[in-house]
């Protein structure tokens, strides 16, 4: 891992492809991936849903919030791909434009509906996820637009969308 190389931190709705894509660019560049919700199960002993039942939402932000700024204070060459709402606390956004390269990426709600579909370990989708997406994107519509950069990744897929981030970080 080249710790000297500045983060690439990810944001972006549930279903935008932060994970995978992280995996991705993390390969290419030698860097370790840290995939926040999994530190944060890691951490805690359970599954996010776990935790939204048993401790509620504002817990799981807090272990969130706590996890991202132990993440960033240690040294570069890391891709971080946040969950979706690691936005909602501004402090977050400070310290994830002050610690590293932030790509939002973006898609329309068709999309996203369709790669979340039958997923049951996002709680905030539980019910009628497709209801909750929509209504979730119009809450954070301009949640993610403090990023340096943008990518949808509506219409391409995650190699593709890789080396868009790859263009603009090198
Ligand atoms: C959330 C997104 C999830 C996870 C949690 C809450 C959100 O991560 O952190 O279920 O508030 O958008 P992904 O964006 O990786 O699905």
């Amino acid at each position: 891992m080249n710790q000297t190389e500045q983060n690439i931190i990810l944001i972006g709705m549930m279903g935008t492809g932060k994970t995978t894509i992280g995996q991705i660019l993390a390969k290419e560049l030698g860097f370790a991936l840290v995939d926040l919700d999994a530190a944060i199960v890691a951490e805690q002993g359970m599954t996010i849903p776990e935790m939204f039942e048993l401790r509620g939402e504002a817990y799981f932000r807090q272990a969130e919030t706590a996890v991202l700024r132990k993440v960033l204070a240690s040294d570069g060459g890391q891709v971080v791909a946040t969950g979706g709402g690691a936005v909602l606390e501004p402090l977050n956004c400070e310290i994830m434009l002050s610690g590293g390269i932030v790509f939002a990426l973006t898609a329309d709600a068709e999309t996203i509906i369709d790669r979340v579909r039958g997923d049951s370990n996002r709680p905030l989708l539980a019910g009628n996820a497709e209801e909750r997406i929509r209504i979730i994107m119009d809450e954070r519509k301009d949640a993610y637009r403090f990023a340096h950069y943008t990518v949808d990744t509506s219409r391409m897929g995650p190699e593709k969308i890789a080396s868009q981030i790859l263009m603009h970080y090198r």
